[in-house]
């Protein structure tokens, strides 16, 4: 595994976003909801640097990747939605791949009325959407890369890990190797 941003470079882009969203939301009924489980740490933080008073909530999605990088069928899960209608919401994701995940919950989101909605995410990778929707917000554009760390896993690994690896083929293999021999 090798470093592609360092926890100090998170921080400190972090701390960016939190200034512009305050600035966007200033006097707005907000609310910040986090994705599960990618997002805790993102949102920890994010929540930290915004100086506007806002309320703070989690939906959770899953694609299935299991030991693969690839994604597989998208289940969400909204049963601890807070009351969101007539506020303002901020969707917060670890990272923006195919887009699948944004799109779907934006969707599923917009049915409770909120007043509006937008999506904030720490990654958005490169070369790789599937959807008319972008993030609205973003930390950092990356490279077409299967990254850990900061709240995002392989296999729920690495999720614990305070700067983005990227994770090279023979960490990948050994994964397989050490799943398939069980
Ligand atoms: P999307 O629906 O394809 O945009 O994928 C979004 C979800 O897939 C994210 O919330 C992550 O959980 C997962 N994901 C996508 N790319 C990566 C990656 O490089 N590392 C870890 N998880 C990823
Ligand atoms: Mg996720």
């Amino acid at each position: 595994m090798y470093t592609l941003i360092t926890a100090n470079q998170i921080a400190q882009r972090v701390t960016e976003l939190g200034a512009e969203i305050s600035h966007a939301y200033q006097s707005r009924p907000l609310t910040v909801l986090g994705v599960l489980n990618g997002s805790v740490i993102f949102v920890a933080d994010l929540m930290r640097s915004i100086d506007v008073p806002h309320r703070v909530g989690f939906v959770q999605a899953s694609s299935y990747r299991g030991a693969t990088t690839e994604g597989g069928e998208l289940s969400v899960q909204l049963d601890n939605l807070p009351e969101i209608t007539g506020r303002d919401v901020l969707l917060v994701d670890d990272i923006f791949d195919t887009g699948r995940t944004i799109s779907r919950l934006l969707d599923e989101l917009r049915r409770a009325k909120p007043a509006s909605i937008r999506s904030a995410v720490l990654l958005w990778k490169q070369g790789r959407g599937e959807v008319q929707q972008t993030p609205d917000y973003h930390g950092f554009l990356i490279p077409n890369e299967f990254v850990v760390g900061y709240g995002l896993d392989y296999d729920d690994d690495y999720r614990h890990l305070p700067m983005i690896g990227v994770l090279e083929d023979a960490d990948l293999r050994h994964k397989d190797q050490s799943v398939s021999d069980k």
